[in-house]
């Protein structure tokens, strides 16, 4: 007779407990990231020099403090107390930012380049998470958190792309033929 071994799939052979730890980890260090952004973007966005950029990084933090609640309502889904822990990367991501705006001119299109740079970093970090994250909620039967993670997802993609579509439009070669 088989023996029923405690958070073990019986069909895929996952541990079950140790993948769970791992969602609840990855969200607690994406729910640190997310907070922290929403005093992070405000910054990047009175810095930038084009209205475009600006009204994409204003119109970002909206759907940002959204990604807060969701991750919120994503812990009370699986009857987790929604809780941070520093998440380096978004950190070390941050800094970059902050540090991009100080070592370039205010009102130039090469500010505007280094803003997009910093934050298309910031959106593909997210992605690689919510990406996960998405995975293993699915893998794990949180239905309810797999779509509230995949909304989000969804959101730093359109966010990604805009922001690809706003540099293309012009700012990286205006910023190249710009006088230091
Ligand atoms: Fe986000």
């Amino acid at each position: 007779m088989e023996t029923k071994v405690k958070n073990i799939d019986q069909a895929t052979g996952v541990d079950e407990s140790a993948l769970n730890e791992l969602f609840i980890d990855e969200l607690k260090d994406i729910y640190w990231a997310e907070k922290h952004l929403v005093s992070a973007l405000p910054k990047m966005a009175k810095a930038a020099t084009s209205d475009e950029l600006r009204t994409a990084i204003e119109a970002h933090l909206s759907e940002t403090e959204n990604h807060v609640t969701r991750l919120e309502d994503a812990f009370a889904s699986i009857n987790e107390k929604a809780s941070a822990k520093k998440c380096e990367a978004m950190a070390g991501l941050i800094k970059e930012a902050t540090e991009i705006v100080e070592d370039t001119k205010k009102g130039t299109f090469t500010r505007d380049a280094g803003i997009i740079s910093a934050a298309q970093k910031v959106e593909h970090y997210e992605i690689a998470s919510y990406g996960t994250l998405k995975t293993l909620a699915t893998v794990l039967g949180y239905t309810e958190a797999a779509e509230l993670l995949e909304a989000t997802l969804n959101e730093e993609k359109n966010a990604d792309n805009l922001l690809s579509k706003i540099a293309q439009a012009g700012i990286n070669s205006k910023g190249i033929h710009e006088k230091k």
